[in-house]
Parts: structure tokens; sequence; C-alpha cells
């Protein structure tokens, strides 16, 4: 991995939905490894100690305007270069069949996986376009996989995808690189969650019949994000959707 930012300018990242469990681990990277951030929340903000590492934290809520223009200001009243921007926020559906899904629900789920990248390239174009940044989204292998009972997130991580692939197109001229990572089933509260709405009672059972017989771990998740976006031997790569799962 190659979180250390070059020397010569201020290590300055991004990263959107930061109160949860991979935005939470790519922020904690990033700060160890010395990088300024700014971290955005939506109903959790950041315990005490949590304040104290130079992070800035934003309240980011992708059905509010007001969000755009906060964190536009957050980065704007950061020094330095930004290197990096990572897009963590997301919302799972209910796991029911698409004709007992309400279109309330579709929409929420459009919005937290969708408009809240939307929103997040809003705010930081500008900053993106003069430091040559790298936008680095967070989708799913649910975007490809279109699995029974998961329409909203199928719909929207799909939606997703083609979203980066034509920032990437647009924002090529502006040395911009934008990229997708599409994770399988990660270890953390989200997939958890998720397994209880599928009736998974059991989850370690259930992580024996994966191809590994385990779920990706947050943190190699993480590092996966850091390194796309960061490492010099992928600056070549933009407008690319990375799977990161087992073929199977
Ligand atoms: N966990 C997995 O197994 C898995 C697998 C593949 C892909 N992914 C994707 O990876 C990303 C991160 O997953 P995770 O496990 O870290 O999820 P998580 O723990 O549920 O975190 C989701 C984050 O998004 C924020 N958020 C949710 N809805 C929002 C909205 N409408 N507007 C603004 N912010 C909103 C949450 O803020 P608050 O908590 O502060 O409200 C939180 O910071 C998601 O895009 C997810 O779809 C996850």
């Amino acid at each position: 991995m190659n979180a250390t930012p070059p020397a010569t300018s201020a290590p300055l990242a991004v990263v959107t939905g930061a109160s949860g469990a991979l935005g939470a681990a790519i922020h904690t990277r990033l700060t160890r490894a010395g990088w300024q951030v700014v971290a955005t929340y939506r109903t959790r903000p950041p315990a005490r100690d949590q304040r104290q590492d130079g992070t800035s934290w934003v309240r980011f809520d992708a059905a509010e305007d007001a969000s755009t223009t906060a964190l536009r200001q957050a980065v704007d009243a950061c020094p330095g270069r930004l290197h990096a921007v990572f897009a963590c926020v997301g919302a799972p559906s209910t796991k029911q069949a698409v004709a007992d899904t309400g279109v309330s629900e579709f929409d929420a789920v459009h919005q937290a996986n969708v408009v809240s990248f939307v929103r997040t390239w809003h705010a930081v174009a500008a900053r993106a376009r003069r430091d040559g940044a790298s936008v680095l989204a967070t989708g799913s292998d649910a975007g490809q996989a279109a699995r029974a009972h998961n329409g909203p997130y199928t719909a929207a991580k799909a939606a997703l995808a083609s979203l980066v692939i034509t920032l990437a197109k647009e924002e090529l001229q502006h040395g911009v690189r934008v990229n997708l990572l599409a994770p399988s089933l990660i270890d953390s509260p989200l997939a958890r969650h998720v397994m209880a709405l599928k009736g998974v009672t059991d989850p370690d059972a259930y992580y024996t019949q994966l191809p590994w017989g385990r779920p990706l771990a947050l943190d190699e998740v993480a590092a996966t994000c850091i390194e796309l976006a960061t490492a010099a031997h992928w600056s070549y790569a933009t407008g690319q959707i990375y799977p990161l799962a087992a073929a199977l």
C-alpha cells in the first residue's frame, strides 16, 4: 500500500461516509499515515477523541443542498493539494422483491448511493480539477450480480458505476481520475444487518459458504481503496470498475 503522500505537498483527502465502517477504516489509515482529512457523517457524529486528530468533520446528507455547500467550504478551508476523494456513502435495500418494494425506498437508496456522489463531486470539483485529484467511489458486486430481492441497491450501484465512467470521461481533460471499487460482502455491521434481512441466523456458517470461506475484511478493502486512489502504479487508471471478489 502507498498511503504516504508526496512530501512536497500537503496531504489532503476527502472521505464521505466516514462515520460508517469502510469510511472509518479509510479515515484511520489515512490519518495514521499523516494525511489531513475532511470527513463526513450524517446521523452519527464523531466521538470526542475522533475530533482531535486534525480531521475536519462535516455533516453531509445527500438530501440537502446545504450539505454540498458545507462540504465545499470545509475543503476550501484546508490548505494544500487535494490528492484523493473517497466516496463511501451508501445504504442497503430492505431485500424484498421489486413488486413488494415501495417507490420511496427506490428513491432513498438511489439518493444515498448515487445522489450523494453527485453532491460530493459538486462540492469538490473545482478543487479536484485544480489539484488533479483522484476520486474513488465505493460500489458493490451487487451492481453487476443483480440478485433477486435487492432491486433498489442493485439499480443504485449500477447507476453509480455508469456515473463514475461518465465523470471519468468528462474530467480526464482536467487531470482528474475517477474509478470505482466494487467489493463483495465485507465483514461489517452493514453486512450483518443485510444478512439478518435475508433471514441468515448464523453469519459464521454463512461465511463458510463463501468462496474463501470468509467475507472481505474492512481493512483489506480500505487498503485497496487507498492504493487504487493514491499509488503511483495506478496513476494510468481512470473510468474503471474494479471488482474485489472471488470470481466463482
Ligand atoms: N459492508 C458491505 O458488506 C459492503 C459490501 C460492498 C459494498 N459496500 C458499500 O461500501 C460503502 C460503505 O459501506 P459500509 O459498510 O461502511 O456502510 P455503513 O457502515 O452503513 O456506512 C454508510 C455511511 O453512509 C452514510 N450515509 C448513509 N446514507 C446517507 C445519506 N442519505 N446521505 C449521506 N450519508 C449517508 C452513513 O452516515 P451515518 O451513519 O452517519 O448516518 C455512513 O457514514 C457503501 O457504499 C456500501 O454500499 C458495502
